[in-house]
């Protein structure tokens, strides 16, 4: 039930910190060591793997977006994100040594159930992402990991892309921890930071009003743009996504980068930009860049509403509106900088008028090719 909540979006959205908590539940501990013997492939062969390929649709795609950074940095693996639509149709190379990443929220999702079976036809091993217990596309894998974000009723995802994004550094931190890569320090220091995830997404929540409220004075606009760098991309196509699927707006998210490269034409007086900006530390080069491109989209005058760490004041005279979002590990931060952004459309899409938990012309899973 919706338990007070107007629709089960909104509970739902409620609901990311215990989703993101339990899904860490009995899988990590106080020394960083994680737990995943649940996960029935054997160390061995993990430890034989040459290359890692994630298969997933719609949100569950962004968060394999996400996955791929982590992989790759934590394992030194190559990694591939593809959207499981399009895997089967290019004759991809797959063999005994490819871990394939398989992420489904419902499980019965059919795209990513046919890129599922294509690669164990050539003999990879597939690891399921999957939030829903017993459905089929775990039941076809070779092995499993369970998202705990509970039962997930509204059409539009959220609490279960927080907890893809949680099992997919689980899986990225764990392959890191069974090879012993040089990064195992980093590993268990970021193991530890991922529980405190739960609270950081919690307090998030807690200042959410003018983000709200921005959202209803956008309500008569017709096109919002997202743009983000490194883990900040797949976070501003998610931003997109679900303003497409619950506004019925004109919404696109870009690679901050390739704005240049064309994007940039789309500017225009009064337009809306949301920019995710990327960690000061860490990543900092980035962050410099990053600050340049939100300069170049105000002088030609749009509206920047841009979600930037607590403490990040480089930014402060070039944004219309900010949104803060706690400090994390830069590869932890599209836990806490999707929230607002999933808040966002949900609002909007109130405010014109729309039904947030049914969209039209949507379904929750989409069994069909
Ligand atoms: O059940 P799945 O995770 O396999 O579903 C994949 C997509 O259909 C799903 O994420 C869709 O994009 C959502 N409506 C996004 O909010």
């Amino acid at each position: 039930e919706k338990g007070g909540y107007a629709s089960f979006m909104l509970k739902e959205i409620a609901d990311q910190p215990k989703a993101v908590a339990d899904t860490l539940l009995g899988r990590v501990d106080g020394s960083g060591t994680l737990h995943l013997d649940e996960v029935r492939i054997a160390p061995g062969v993990l430890r034989e793997v040459d290359k890692v390929v994630v298969v997933a649709c719609g949100t569950a795609f962004h968060a394999g977006m996400i996955a791929k950074y982590a992989i790759e940095h934590w394992t030194r693996l190559p990694c591939e994100t593809e959207l499981a639509s399009e895997f089967r149709y290019r004759d991809p190379i797959l063999d005994q040594r490819t871990l394939v990443v398989a992420i489904s929220q419902s499980g019965e999702t059919m795209d990513t159930l046919m890129a599922v079976r294509h690669a164990r036809e050539q003999g990879a091993k597939v690891l399921a992402i999957c939030n829903t217990n017993g459905s089929t596309i775990p039941r076809e894998s070779d092995a499993v990991l369970y998202t705990h974000a509970g039962p997930e009723v509204a059409v539009a995802s959220t609490k279960a892309f927080l907890t893809q994004l949680v099992a997919c550094y689980l899986v990225a931190l764990y392959l890191g921890q069974v090879r012993g890569t040089k990064w195992g320090d980093e590993i268990r220091t970021v193991v530890r930071q991922l529980s405190e995830m739960s609270g950081a997404v919690e307090r998030v929540l807690g200042t959410m009003e003018p983000v709200r409220e921005l959202a209803r004075s956008l309500a008569g606009h017709d096109t919002v743009l997202f743009v983000g760098r490194h883990v900040g991309y797949p976070v501003a196509l998610e931003g997109a996504l679900k303003l497409k699927e619950l506004a019925y707006m004109h919404a696109e998210g870009f690679a901050a980068g390739e704005l240049k490269h064309g994007p940039i034409a789309l500017i225009e007086e009064g337009l809306p930009v949301v920019v995710v900006v990327p960690s000061p530390r860490g990543r900092s080069v980035l962050h410099g860049k990053i600050v340049s491109n939100i300069q170049e989209i105000r002088a030609r005058g749009a509206r920047t509403v841009v979600i930037a760490e607590e403490g990040d004041d480089e930014v402060v005279p070039y944004a219309d509106h900010l949104i803060r979002i706690p400090a994390t590990p830069t590869l932890l931060q599209p836990l806490v900088a999707t929230v607002p952004l999933q808040v966002f459309a949900c609002e909007l899409a109130t405010a014109r008028g729309n039904e947030v938990d049914q969209p039209r012309n949507l379904a929750k899973s989409v069994t069909v090719e």
